[in-house]
């Protein structure tokens, strides 16, 4: 039996929304962490620390509206760019907030499920991702995506690689080769396409995050630095979604 959500500290409840309303796969970059630290005379790695709060409001938050899906950019392919020092901080940090959320997120019925390529990436990091995926496994109140060392093009040059692989080997003709054929080869097969793609820090940029699956996504930038940002202002951004005009290509 799963837990409901908790709600938020300030006694907020969810607007009302119609469920035609409601964004099914919701993704979110979570910008602002160095720039929040920064601004407190704190070390980056501060606002990393503060910004684990801000995500696990977000998922009770997305429960509370009936959001089926979130994918959350935690470590991107460029991460590795940054220094020695922070790349280190962010694969242990990844690490431990993995294994430190993973049972409320299965008291939640949340499906945890690692998007990203393992070329790099911390053996222990993949092992926590993997004991988290085992144990939520069957889980359905929603699915959380958790994006450690992934990149939109990464992924689109993997898939392109494996079907390549698969022609080769006669299994796929070129003439079968279409868009629902390509996307069967990417990561997660299953993901839903973005709905919702959130942005925090008033950066407005997608920064290689789900680019084949955000083609119609409606884009909300939201003006907070990431530690600052709680299911509130998500709340908010769902009600700003409400409000626009999808039309997908329709005229
Ligand atoms: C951007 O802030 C954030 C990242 C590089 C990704 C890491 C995100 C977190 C650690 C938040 C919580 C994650 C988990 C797994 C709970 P930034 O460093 O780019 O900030 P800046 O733009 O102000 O420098």
């Amino acid at each position: 039996m799963n837990r409901p959500p908790k709600p938020h500290r300030s006694g907020a409840r969810p607007p009302k929304f119609s469920p035609e309303k409601i964004p099914g796969h919701i993704a979110v970059v979570m910008d602002g962490n160095g720039r929040w630290a920064q601004e407190r005379g704190l070390p980056r790695t501060a606002g990393h620390e503060a910004g684990e709060a801000a995500l696990f409001d977000l998922v009770e938050g997305a429960i509370e509206i009936g959001v089926q899906e979130l994918s959350a950019y935690a470590f991107s392919t460029e991460n590795w760019r940054r220094s020695p020092d922070e790349v280190k901080f962010l694969m242990g940090f990844n690490r431990d907030v993995i294994r430190r959320r993973r049972d409320e997120m299965n008291e939640l019925g949340v499906k945890v499920r690692w998007v990203g390529r393992p070329k790099r990436l911390w053996k222990s990091v993949i092992k926590e991702l993997e004991i988290a995926e085992e144990l939520t496994q069957t889980n359905q109140v929603l699915t959380l995506n958790m994006c450690v060392n992934y990149g939109g093009r990464a992924e689109i040059v993997d898939a392109a690689t494996a079907l390549a692989h698969a022609v080769q080997l006669g299994e796929v003709s070129p003439a079968e080769v279409n868009e629902k054929l390509f996307q069967s080869y990417l990561d997660e097969p299953t993901m839903r396409d973005v709905d919702l793609f959130l942005r925090s820090s008033g950066e407005m940029r997608t920064s290689n995050f789900l680019p084949w699956q955000s083609v119609y996504a409606e884009f909300v930038f939201m003006d907070v630095l990431w530690p600052d940002v709680d299911r509130r202002v998500l709340w908010r951004a769902v009600e700003e979604y409400g409000r626009r005009d999808r039309r997908f290509g329709k005229a």
